[in-house]
């Protein structure tokens, strides 16, 4: 892969020459300009340590993933990512469930996202327009590979929530509803307003309806009709769709141009694909923190967690500490994948993912391309560029 060759507002060289800051450090600044340099700094004071008003706050990834192991820390209590989401998404949508409950509607859900599954899935949505991706970036088009992911996860997820056909226009759209509503959430957000969940409430709603058409039909060629095959109740499977809306869009959709960006930035261009999608994952963390509340007094690393007191795992903190940028460098088992997170709560969606991500970055990276010029997003939850120009070079 080249360095760029031309001079956009912000492109690596000119980013480079002007100031030290890497273009990944932007998209966090841009996102959140007062949270980020403060969730920096609390990783110079120690593997774990109570902020006020914040909560306890891991910095480490060993630590993080015994908090995420152990059952005393919880998805379904005051303070936890529940008490956000379950007011629009309903009680049983498996991000804000503990328990057996969780289990069994996991496992009802797994097949679902078995290799077979989701390659299926992938190849069916996305071939067309990735033909027509590989077509335009053979012709020496630029492309932005902001808008083409939005364009390409949102029909995956339209799709997976019970749509037919999706035209372009469709699945930007529901992009767009998807970003605005979790836009609505910041680092230091406990509840919605009654305004925000009005907004998320008609946004998911609107997806609820289109998952129990499919899931009425019953054609277990759709993931809703498999959903219904698999035993679980409209209910379940309305609250399934918005869940995976919610979590499964945006993830996917600015992942893929920072993983471009950064192999272009370091100059990489012969790299096994798999190892420079884990470590460009640990690099980015698409998802910088992960939250738990705590229902009785309970120790995270030297400090003591009191009921009421919410646990902030800062995952990219956790795998930030492990260096910049370096495929060929193996990750330590602590490590492991923490960017999916760890133990009964793991991304479930883990296997759709790396299907898409793959699937995509291997027609971009067919041959060796080069950022034009690139823009990051302000005021959004998930740090992303905004516009991220590319050709092949
Ligand atoms: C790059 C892409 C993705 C990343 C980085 C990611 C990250 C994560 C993380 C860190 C968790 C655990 C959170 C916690 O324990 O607090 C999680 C859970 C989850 N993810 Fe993903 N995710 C991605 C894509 C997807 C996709 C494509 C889907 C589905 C279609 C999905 C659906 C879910 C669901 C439903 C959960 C909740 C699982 C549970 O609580 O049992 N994710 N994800």
């Amino acid at each position: 892969m080249n360095v760029p060759n031309a001079g956009g507002p912000l492109n690596a060289r000119s980013l480079r020459a002007r100031t030290s800051m890497s273009p990944e450090t932007r998209l966090h600044l841009a996102a959140h300009p007062f949270a980020y340099p403060l969730m920096r700094l609390l990783a110079r004071l120690g593997p774990v340590v109570r902020v006020p008003g914040l909560g306890v706050v891991v910095n480490d990834a060993a630590t993080a993933r015994r908090v995420l192991m152990d059952g005393r820390f919880r998805k379904d209590g005051p303070g936890s990512p529940g008490d956000l989401w379950t007011p629009v998404l309903g009680p049983s949508v498996l991000l804000n469930m503990e328990g057996e409950p969780h289990a069994a509607l996991r496992a009802k859900l797994a097949p679902l996202f078995t290799p077979s599954s989701v390659a299926a899935l992938v190849a069916d949505v996305l071939a067309e327009p990735l033909e027509e991706l590989r077509v335009r970036l053979a012709k020496g088009d630029t492309v932005d590979l902001v808008d083409e992911m939005r364009l390409l996860a949102g029909a995956v997820i339209c799709r997976a929530v019970g749509l037919g056909e999706v035209s372009a226009a469709r699945a930007r759209r529901l992009f767009a509803d998807g970003e605005r509503v979790v836009s609505m959430v910041s680092l230091r957000t406990r509840r919605l307003s009654p305004r925000q969940a009005a907004v998320a409430r008609e946004v998911l709603d609107g997806i609820g309806d289109i998952a129990q058409a499919a899931y009425d039909a019953g054609d277990p060629a759709t993931v809703m009709g498999r959903m219904r095959e698999l035993g679980l109740s409209a209910a379940e499977a309305r609250g399934a769709a918005g869940a995976f809306f919610l979590t499964g869009t945006e993830t996917v959709a600015t992942f893929v141009p920072r993983l471009v960006a950064l192999l272009h930035d370091h100059d990489i261009s012969d790299v096994d694909l798999d190892r420079a999608i884990e470590e460009a994952m640990r690099v980015t963390t698409p998802t910088p923190v992960m939250l738990r509340s705590v229902a009785r007094p309970v120790r995270v690393g030297r400090v003591l967690a009191s009921p009421g007191d919410r646990v902030v795992i800062v995952t990219h903190n956790c795998a930030r500490a492990y260096g910049p940028f370096d495929p060929s460098r193996p990750h330590p088992p602590e490590l492991r994948r923490l960017w999916f997170g760890a133990g009964p709560h793991f991304c479930i969606g883990y296997p759709l993912a790396l299907a898409e991500i793959r699937a995509v970055a291997r027609v971009v990276l067919e041959r060796p391309v080069e950022v034009v010029s690139r823009r990051a997003a302000r005021g959004v939850l998930l740090p992303t560029y905004e516009r991220l120009l590319v050709r092949a070079a």
